[in-house]
């Protein structure tokens, strides 16, 4: 039986500062990953798009995330890392797609509820048919593992129940030109030409919390900046950031279940062990008893220490233009030939004349 490739496929949207949470939630584990796995990280400035953006400001945020990447440790020559708009073929799956996928599905997106707010019919089309485009980033590589923080799950659902539309509503073309691969779905083994991929949803911060509030998200769009960590602060703004960090009045428990009920508590002792790369029960067994203002400048100095050595790589590479086009025009070019050999095939398989 033929199976599908191990593919990593993930991508960051150039807008605002990363922080934190894309750094614990997605960064660090795409480079992980690279040492098991082939991969493909892609900045995605056509998402970026979908609100408005001040032109040099996407570029600038387009280089600077791929310099987040390049100082985060990722590889460009092993594996690849480009900007979305670069090849065309992420466009032209994402319409097909629009053309699978149900308005229902896209109506029950919580995400574009968030973001399109009250005034959802001045949202732009593309940011309704964001999901789809997410998809066709995915499958245009038949990538089969998607690194992400929590907040995409529901995407990443989409994608698999478009894979499956997509491969049921062919299915006797793909058999026909011989185009499937067999996989197995639960007990079952059916045989596709997209494969159902898997979510990567793991590691000790799926979803970090905004430093004001413990039930909301860390998230670029916050409007205040004492909110998250940015990947280019300062050691200072850092400690001024966690000093004024939320908390409760009571000390750090001795276990992980007196963390209930005290979100704000718990992101700081999420914090700590992603940054030390320990367990929750490791933190508060040397700091159970204590109170905050005794953790939190460890947690400052942990921070500081993890993220400058990022911090300072990302500045000196992002400054280097040429450096950095030359990564995302290298990586475009091998990222098209693996594209379009997979449009190809979906033009045969759908019946559009053009190969
Ligand atoms: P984006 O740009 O909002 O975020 C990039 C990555 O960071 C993760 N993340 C977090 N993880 C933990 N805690 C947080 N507070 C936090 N905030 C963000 C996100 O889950 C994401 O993994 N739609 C995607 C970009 C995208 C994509 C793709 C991802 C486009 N195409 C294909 C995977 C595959 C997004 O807006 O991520």
């Amino acid at each position: 039986m033929s199976s599908f490739k191990p593919l990593v496929f993930s991508g960051v949207q150039p807008t605002g500062n990363l922080h934190l949470g894309n750094y614990l939630g997605a960064i660090r584990r795409f480079v992980q990953l690279q040492d098991s796995h082939d991969c493909i990280y892609c900045v995605v400035d056509m998402h970026a798009i979908t609100t408005w953006q001040e032109p040099a400001e996407l570029i600038r945020a387009t280089r600077e995330v791929t310099a987040a990447f390049l100082a985060a440790g990722i590889d460009p020559r092993k594996h690849i890392v480009f900007n979305q708009s670069r090849v065309v073929q992420h466009a032209e799956l994402a319409w097909i797609f629009n053309c699978v996928a149900r308005m229902g599905w896209l109506n029950r997106m919580t995400q574009f509820k968030e973001k399109a707010g009250k005034d959802r019919e001045n949202a732009s089309v593309g940011l309704f048919a964001y999901p789809t485009l997410m998809a066709a980033d995915i499958l245009v590589y038949r990538a089969t593992h998607v690194p992400v923080g929590d907040d995409q799950k529901q995407h990443l659902e989409l994608t698999r129940d478009i894979a499956q539309k997509f491969n049921n509503d062919f299915s006797a073309r793909i058999a026909e030109l011989g185009a499937g691969v067999e996989m197995k779905v639960g007990e079952e083994t059916v045989n596709g030409f997209f494969p159902l991929t898997e979510p990567l949803i793991e590691g000790p911060a799926p979803r970090v919390m905004s430093l004001r509030d413990g039930l909301k998200k860390m998230s670029k769009s916050d409007p205040s900046d004492l909110s998250r960590i940015n990947l280019t602060d300062d050691a200072e703004t850092i400690s001024k950031k966690i000093r004024k960090a939320k908390t409760d009045p009571d000390g750090l428990p001795s276990e992980a279940d007196g963390l209930k009920g005290r979100p704000e508590a718990e992101n700081l002792v999420v914090l700590y062990a992603a940054l030390a790369e320990t367990s929750k029960e490791n933190v508060l067994a040397e700091f159970g008893g204590k109170q905050f203002s005794a953790f939190k400048p460890a947690l400052a100095d942990l921070a500081v220490e993890k993220l400058a050595p990022i911090a300072g790589e990302m500045r000196r590479i992002s400054a280097d233009h040429a450096y950095v086009d030359s990564v995302l025009r290298d990586g475009g070019e091998r990222a098209g030939m693996q594209a379009e050999a997979t449009m190809k095939t979906v033009r045969e398989i759908v019946g559009l004349l053009g190969n």
